[in-house]
């Protein structure tokens, strides 16, 4: 990694009043999650315009939950934080973070400390029940698939859902507003590991430069926003963030 930009990143975020730190899958790639576009995108045995789709969903749960018994489930129980995760809690324990907002729905954010979490597209480790909103965890409904296919609410009997934003949803009430504050006041705005394509989650970071921030992009291919960046680091998430954590 070249120091030169190592040590320009270091001094944004040593000069910064309040940094926003915005993640993608890129961030949890390290943790053994492969991401959706990038060049490990692997989701190929199962089409995300299918399980991703909440029409998809609605006509066809089953194939959801297939993907979910087969693949997801394992993917998320073994993941764990990695020096990415943990170092945006240190820089939020420090003080330097005022908001994480992640598109990430895996919840290791949260399993490496941080509080502040905003979470755009929802967590896959919660399984609400579409009639009466009873939440079942990850392992819960894991255990049940083998007899219960697909899950039933063990409140109600009714469905189960991921708790995620599919595609055709509306973001969680309020998450786009809480994000908009944050990156309008913000004087740093890191966007790490998303190839920022989808919206709204993409307008974020040109809110954020529109109100005089500072844009920094660590992200290991090319982004849609790359020509407007104060600083691009074309780097791994891990290592520059684990040796930002360590320069603190
Ligand atoms: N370090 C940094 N960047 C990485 C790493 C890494 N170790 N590994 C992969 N990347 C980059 C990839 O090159 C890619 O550009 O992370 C980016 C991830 O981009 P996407 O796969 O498009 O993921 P993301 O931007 O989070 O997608 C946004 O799209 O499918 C929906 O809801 C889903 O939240 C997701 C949203
Ligand atoms: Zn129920």
């Amino acid at each position: 990694m070249p120091s030169s930009a190592l040590d320009r990143l270091k001094t944004l975020v040593e000069g910064a009043r309040s940094a926003v730190a915005f993640t993608g899958a890129g961030i949890s790639a390290d943790s053994g999650i492969p991401t959706y576009r990038g060049n490990d995108g692997l989701w190929t045995k199962y089409d995300p315009a299918k399980y991703a789709d909440i029409n998809y969903f609605r006509r066809d749960p089953e194939y959801y939950w297939r993907f979910f018994q087969e693949v997801r489930y394992h993917v998320l129980s073994r993941a764990q934080p990695n020096e990415g995760h943990l170092a945006l809690s240190t820089m939020e324990q420090r003080g330097k973070l005022t908001a994480l907002i992640t598109q990430n729905i895996d919840g290791l954010h949260q399993r490496a400390g941080s509080q502040r979490v905003i979470e755009l597209h929802g967590n896959s480790r919660r399984f609400p029940c579409v009639d009466c909103g009873t939440v079942d965890t990850l392992e819960e409904v894991f255990a049940r698939l083998d007899v219960e296919f697909p899950p039933c609410c063990t409140s109600c009997g009714g469905s189960l859902r991921p708790g995620v934003v599919f595609f055709g949803e509306m973001l969680p009430p309020g998450a786009m507003e809480e994000s908009t504050e944050a990156a309008s006041a913000c004087d740093l705005f890191l966007a790490i590991g998303s190839s920022l394509v989808v919206t709204p989650a993409s307008s974020l970071p040109v809110i954020a430069k529109e109100h005089g921030a500072r844009l920094v992009l660590i992200n290991n291919e090319p982004t849609a926003l790359d020509g407007m960046a104060d600083l691009v680091m074309r780097e791994g998430a891990s290592e520059v963030l684990s040796a930002m954590r360590l320069a603190q």
